[in-house]
């Protein structure tokens, strides 16, 4: 991909997006649901794309999906509403893609949160969210920016304080950047987290178990994109140790422990996406 390629939902990597937030919505529409995203079922289907709204739509592997990111947003859900109750007022969620957090969480008083995404990205949740009349539960700050380019110097510009604590995010994100970029992420994270600042992670370490997945092949065929390519092909070091190198206290979670405390049965015998990596969190 060149560098700095601009994509909307409709396409590159920004696709990826729209597919979360269809799996939200399907979500959201579960007895047993983890969470419960009001927008996210308008946000997955303005885009004029075809989107699963069925479970069984997209293949089998779909299911998989489905639960997988359930899971992962309560998680990290969780994690914000831990991370506040311990005095964090600054959160910045890195790859926001269609997430409503912002709309959707009980956020503290005074609480600001600060989106980076690339720019076409985020004019497309705006234009829905006004549709719907969505409001914040927080002050929310867009950071239009591409993250390999200077996107510390957008963040500062949109009002991110480094002197304060801060609850960074990065869900869904890494697998997607060059290892170049990845690297220089979680630097950046820490030269601008103010002690008492915390981390979560979405951390796909399988990845060629992912890749290889029959279930991944049917889906690229359903969306009409190779899901394939859209993950960087670099390696790069576990970010659970760049993050310990810097000095932050780390803990690993696998999918399966997180499935067991937060009550979600992996129901296709957990494959695919429950099989590819762990959730971090890191506090400095
Ligand atoms: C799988 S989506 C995840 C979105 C959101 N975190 C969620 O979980 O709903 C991946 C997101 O990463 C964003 N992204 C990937 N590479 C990026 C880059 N270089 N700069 C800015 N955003 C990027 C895409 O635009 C997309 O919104």
């Amino acid at each position: 991909m060149p560098a700095n390629e601009e994509w909307d939902v409709a396409s590159g990597v920004g696709i990826t997006a729209l597919m979360v937030a269809a799996a939200r919505a399907l979500e959201s529409e579960r007895a047993d649901r983890l969470i419960e995203d009001p927008y996210a079922a308008a946000l997955a289907t303005a885009a004029g794309r075809a989107v699963p709204t069925a479970a069984a739509d997209f293949g089998e592997g779909w299911q998989d999906t489905i639960d997988y990111i359930g899971l992962r947003s309560r998680l990290f859900d969780e994690w914000f509403e831990r991370a506040c109750a311990g005095g964090v007022r600054q959160a910045v969620i890195l790859a926001a893609g269609l997430d409503t957090r912002a709309f959707r969480l009980p956020w503290p008083p005074g609480l600001r949160l600060f989106e980076v995404d690339q720019p076409k990205v985020l004019a497309y949740k705006d234009a829905i969210l006004a549709d719907h009349g969505a409001r914040p539960a927080c002050e929310r700050h867009e950071v239009a920016v591409d993250l390999r380019d200077d996107w510390p110097a957008a963040l500062r510009h949109a009002g991110f304080d480094p002197a304060l604590p801060t609850a960074w995010l990065g869900e869904g994100l890494l697998c997607y950047l060059p290892a170049e970029t990845d690297v220089r992420l979680l630097e950046v994270v820490d030269e601008m987290s103010a002690p008492g600042s915390r981390i979560a992670i979405e951390n796909l370490t399988a990845k060629q178990s992912v890749l290889l997945d029959d279930d991944l092949a049917q889906s690229s065929e359903k969306w009409g994109v190779d899901l394939n390519a859209l993950f960087s092909p670099d390696d790069r070091p576990d970010p659970a140790d760049r993050l310990a190198g810097f000095g932050w206290q780390v803990r690993r979670e696998t999918v399966d422990e997180a499935a067991g405390r937060l009550g979600r049965a992996l129901t296709s015998g957990g494959r695919g996406l429950t099989r590819a990596g762990d959730f971090l969190t890191a506090a400095r």
